[in-house]
């Protein structure tokens, strides 16, 4: 079993290397922005909750985001064989704190962390360009600004936080979707 993190700002492509990395590993993918954007497209209470945060850029609250990710790692046991891609979780030192439990908890534990590298006009740039298209709630400028904000301060953390645990692979982020993924893939069969 091989579990990672794919870690980076908002649109610093978690999601593009996801794809990649489910293609080539068979890993289950747990996007907890997507978690939240289909209880939020059902209309549940969940998601009436989840849409406050998301649509100002903020982040949901960590308990609340620690017993959801639960949740979904026991909904999916039987589909987690090969291991787990943690796409947008952890967010906070806290979030990684409880990562850590949730996963000792069922007899896992986490193998690397890939590190999205990109900065912040870049990482603009394509967010603005999909957010002509994608119908997302926080892909609007002024939501945008808020989230690398918040990115900065909250989350960016983590980068230090799993460099001090040894797990942390830093990848150039900027450049052709295929070269980082190239680099990715160097980086997992590093850490296997
Ligand atoms: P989440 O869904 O995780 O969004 P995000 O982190 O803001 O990142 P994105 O999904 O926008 O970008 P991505 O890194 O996946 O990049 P992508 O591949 O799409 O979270 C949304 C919200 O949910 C949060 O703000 C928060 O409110 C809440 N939330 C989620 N998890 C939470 C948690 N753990 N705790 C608390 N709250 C939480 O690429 C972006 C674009 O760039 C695409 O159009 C893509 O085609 C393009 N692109 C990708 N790679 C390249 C490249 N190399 N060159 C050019 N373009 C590229
Ligand atoms: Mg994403």
């Amino acid at each position: 079993m091989f579990n990672l993190v794919i870690f980076g700002g908002p649109g610093s492509g978690k999601g593009t290397q996801s794809d990649l990395l489910i293609e080539e590993y068979g890993l289950f993918h747990i996007s907890t922005g997507a978690v939240l954007r289909d209880q939020i497209s059902r209309g549940t209470e969940l998601g009436k909750i989840a849409d406050s945060f998301i649509s100002g850029g903020n982040l949901i609250p960590d308990d609340l985001m620690v017993s959801i990710l639960g949740k979904v790692l026991d909904e999916n046991a039987d589909k987690i064989d090969k291991g787990v891609i943690f796409d947008g979780f952890p967010r906070t030192i806290e979030q990684a704190k409880s990562l850590t439990t949730l996963l000792g908890e069922r007899n896992m534990k986490l193998n690397t962390v890939i590190g999205l590298e990109v900065d912040d006009a870049e990482l603009t740039k394509r967010l603005i360009k999909r957010g002509q298209e994608s119908g997302r709630s926080d892909d609007n400028a002024e939501t945008i600004k808020k989230r690398l904000e918040v990115y900065h301060k909250q989350t960016s953390p983590l980068r230090d936080y799993y460099i001090g645990e040894g797990v942390y692979a830093a990848i150039e982020g900027n450049g052709t979707i295929a070269d980082i993924f190239a680099d990715i893939k160097v980086a997992v069969e590093k850490a296997k």
